[in-house]
């Protein structure tokens, strides 16, 4: 669990492209996408939990870090291609951080944006973790 995907990579003298698919490469089904960009250097993003969300990340372009946190065991996984990404089950407290120069970030979701389905508290996110065993 949250080790890098790869993800398909169909090489091509054009270029290359890869693919994601609900329920294929990904374990869930695609309700969402949106993209992080312009992101300032030295700058984190993130620093909370989803109770039901689950996200798939991918640098599409330049490199970032997504650090994983359980409750219990703490991760960080680099991304620096475009055919890797990290699966973000619920429950997971996630920071990104050490973006490069012009990085993408592209994230997939699994539910609406709901403000709500965020645990902004790292305290109550240590409570809540105490019934789930995430990694
Ligand atoms: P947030 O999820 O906190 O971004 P990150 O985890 O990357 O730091 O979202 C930042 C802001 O954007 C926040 O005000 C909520 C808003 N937002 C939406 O309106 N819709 C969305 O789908 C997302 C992801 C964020």
């Amino acid at each position: 669990m949250n080790d890098i995907f790869i993800l398909p990579k169909i090489a091509d003298s054009r270029g290359n492209l890869s693919i994601i698919e609900e329920m294929k490469q990904i374990p869930f089904k695609i309700k969402r996408v949106y993209w992080i960009y312009d992101v300032p250097g030295g700058v984190e993003r993130g620093g909370h939990a989803y109770r039901q969300n689950e996200e798939f990340i991918v640098a599409l372009s330049g490199s970032f870090d997504v650090c994983l946190d359980n409750g219990k065991e703490k991760k960080v996984i680099s991304l620096n291609r475009s055919y890797m990404g990290v699966y973000i089950p619920k429950g997971i407290w996630r920071v990104m951080n050490n973006f490069s120069t012009n990085s993408l970030a592209l994230i997939v979701s699994s539910i609406d944006y709901d403000e709500k389905d965020y645990i902004m508290d790292y305290e109550e996110f240590l409570q809540y973790s105490t019934t789930s065993d995430r990694f």
